[in-house]
């Protein structure tokens, strides 16, 4: 079974998180109206369209593969694939899922970048892998292609990356990804990146370019619409793939897990990817004007938090100096507060960390009672 650390602790409650992941999700209204702004007779005639598709829209079972116009416009996403090379999931973390289950057996070496979400390790701990983790350079969070190198093994079938990374927010630059394919393709190792935070980037020296867009076959890629589109509640993800038959066996595992996708969820995924840059211009805005508070946030308090910023997604790990540890910190603080914030424990990387979601509206307001509960407890 796997830990679900982060879940578990979740669940405790919490309307006031400044970990979270995600921005505030849309509501169906507020998503229509990003679409479809009445500033236009052409906008009105598109919202009665949009009321009469749904209204005949047949609540069959979808293609198991994801219908042929949804596959289209998420192919378009990327450079170089066709709506052939995309198979559609119900949300990212069955994309994750369906991708290690058919890629792996209990007899292959995996290699993955920490930290990183929690069940890109945890699955292949279930079905029984070797793995080796690699480690980042101190709060810069690049990992070493030496470190991978030496890693590999006879038997490594798979590189897992997650970029931007959740927790850290950071990217991984083209250079490193033209290195690093130089290196599995000598040994065709397959390398799988969760790219569920991509499409929100804040640092001009990285780039967007999805691994799909490089020059080799055995790539995946996880993506959906949770994270941010600020879609979480329309279950769609997706994995990308330009290899047939690992395709193939996700089709299989596909068919024994929720054998297709909501119907209705595939429309709305449909009415967001038509819309995608509008909506991430909007998130973009909200997540960009919560890194600049906590930007000076982070300068006020420098004896205590050390803060490389997201290079992109809604969150970052900062590193916090306090005796107590982070774990502590974060009870004491959820204690006084009923606020949550995630400690690195949750993340296996040590007690040193948080993590901060960017993402909220209500972002400024919980960071001032942050800024208030420092002043009193540790200044
Ligand atoms: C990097 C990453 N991948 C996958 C997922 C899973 O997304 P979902 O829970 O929407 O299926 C998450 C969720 O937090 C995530 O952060």
């Amino acid at each position: 079974m796997t830990d679900n650390l982060v879940e578990d602790y979740l669940e405790k409650e919490h309307e006031n998180s400044l970990s979270s992941s995600r921005l505030d999700p849309l509501e169906v209204g507020e998503l229509i109206e990003i679409c479809f702004p009445l500033n236009s007779f052409k906008n009105i005639k598109n919202r009665f369209k949009l009321f009469k598709d749904l209204w005949s829209l047949k609540l069959d079972y979808n293609e198991i593969s994801g219908s042929i116009d949804l596959r289209q416009l998420i192919s378009q996403q990327y450079d170089s694939i066709s709506p052939e090379n995309i198979f559609v999931t119900a949300g990212p973390q069955e994309a994750i899922s369906i991708s290690l289950d058919s890629i792996l057996s209990s007899e292959d070496h995996v290699i993955y970048q920490e930290p990183i979400y929690g069940s890109l390790y945890e699955i292949p701990t279930d079905i029984g892998c070797k793995l080796s983790k690699i480690s980042p350079k101190e709060n810069q969070w690049d990992i070493e292609l030496e470190d991978i190198t030496e890693s590999i093994e006879d038997n490594t079938k798979l590189i897992i990356l997650n970029s931007p990374n959740n927790p850290t927010g950071h990217v991984h630059t083209e250079e490193f990804y033209e290195k690093l394919i130089e290196i599995a393709k000598k040994k065709g190792i397959y390398i799988l990146v969760d790219e569920v935070h991509r499409g929100l980037l804040y640092n001009d020296n990285k780039s967007t370019k999805s691994i799909m867009d490089y020059d080799y076959e055995k790539v995946i890629s996880i993506s959906g619409l949770s994270k941010t589109m600020a879609l979480p509640g329309i279950r769609i993800g997706w994995i990308a793939s330009k290899d047939d038959n690992f395709l193939k066996n996700c089709y299989a595992k596909k068919q024994i897990t929720s054998y297709s996708n909501s119907t209705l969820d595939s429309y709305f995924t449909e009415l967001a990817l038509e819309h995608r840059e509008t909506i991430l211009k909007k998130n973009k805005t909200i997540v960009q004007e919560n890194l600049e508070h906590f930007r000076i946030f982070a300068e006020k308090y420098n004896q205590l938090f050390e803060y490389t910023p997201p290079d992109g997604g809604n969150v970052g790990f900062v590193k916090i100096n306090v005796e107590e540890g982070a774990e502590k910190f974060c009870e004491k603080f959820l204690d006084e507060t009923k606020i949550l914030i995630e400690h690195s424990k949750l993340y296996k990387f040590g007690n040193e960390h948080i993590r901060i979601g960017f993402g909220r509206k209500n972002f400024p307001a919980l960071l001032q009672k942050l800024d208030k509960y420092i002043e009193k407890n540790y200044i």
